[in-house]
């Protein structure tokens, strides 16, 4: 696919030849906008079906699409996987028709379709939330994507997201796409990971977490020992951590978010570690363990 380098909020950013020509057209216009960043393009049905399917949406979800378009992701989420839905669309005219193809489905009363600014737009009620935005606009939205409860899925059409590498990807032959040589599409599922980066205590033991996005290493000492107990490194799936290390420490711990602080419960542990197992730890005080 053919590409140019377009300035996109203080940032010269790669696009398909068509968008980047179509976005670089409105600003010699000077009318660049939100919505000449991230152009309308609808997500073919094909693929709207895929990227909910990805996400494995059902009737307890709540899918917030940033973006909406003219609503096919929520209203397909609604008619067909029974979720609630929230849509944001900076173009009235967008908003409005969503509304009239949400009646028309017979889904009005479980999706809303709200004329705003996807940045200002709070994330936290939705359990999946999906885009057909822009490289750099998803890369913008990573750090609150990031700070979503754990567990929560997003799914980007076409676009990733820099380092936070997916969690799943697949790749569908899209004949009727609108746009591109390749006819085809990207559908990347993430799922927010636990923040479990830092140190933890449990009686007089410390585990240290370095966390980088679903991957973590963790090392536990025991209060006066030279050396630690364990090494340990895995991945964070949701509020689940397991182990990747190999068979001489098999681990599963699981993270909890409360009122009083976060915990890690470590769940089942072999070799070295399994005397851990059933141990429950709390983030660090200032002072350490
Ligand atoms: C590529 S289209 C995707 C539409 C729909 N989500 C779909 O997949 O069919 C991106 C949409 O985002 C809208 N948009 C762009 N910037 C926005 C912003 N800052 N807030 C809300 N919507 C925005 C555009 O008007 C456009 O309708």
């Amino acid at each position: 696919m053919k590409r140019a380098t377009v300035p996109v909020r203080g940032a010269w950013v790669r696009f398909p030849a068509l968008l980047a020509l179509s976005m670089l057209a409105a600003m010699a216009t000077g009318r660049v906008s939100a919505q000449d960043e991230v152009p309308f393009i609808t997500t073919p049905d094909r693929v709207t079906v895929a990227m909910l399917e990805a996400a494995g949406v059902g009737a307890r979800d709540h899918v917030l699409d940033l973006g909406s378009g003219d609503g096919r992701i929520v209203i397909t989420a609604a008619k067909r996987f029974g979720a609630t839905g929230l849509g944001v669309e900076i173009v009235p005219e967008l908003v409005r028709k969503s509304r009239e193809h949400a009646r028309a489905a017979g889904v009005a009363a479980r999706v809303e379709f709200r004329e705003q600014d996807l940045f200002a737009t709070d994330l936290a009620p939705a359990t999946v939330v999906t885009m057909y935005l822009l490289p750099e606009v998803n890369l913008q939205l990573r750090p609150r994507l990031l700070a979503l409860a754990p567990g929560t899925r997003i799914v980007s059409h076409d676009w990733d997201m820099g380092e936070w590498l997916p969690d799943r990807s697949l790749t569908l032959e899209v004949p009727d796409k609108a746009i591109g040589r390749e006819k085809k599409s990207s559908v990347h599922l993430w799922i927010v990971p636990a923040p479990v980066h830092g140190t933890w205590c449990a009686g007089g033991a410390r585990l240290e977490v370095t966390q980088r996005f679903q991957r973590f290493s963790a090392t536990l000492q025991e209060r006066g020992a030279l050396a630690p107990v364990v090494v340990f490194d895995g991945r964070v799936d949701g509020t689940a951590l397991h182990t990747e290390s190999g068979p001489a420490t098999q681990a599963r711990l699981s993270y909890q978010s409360r009122p009083a602080g976060a915990e890690l419960h470590w769940l089942q542990a072999s070799g070295v570690a399994s005397a851990h197992a059933g141990r429950s730890f709390v983030r660090a005080a200032a002072a350490g363990c």
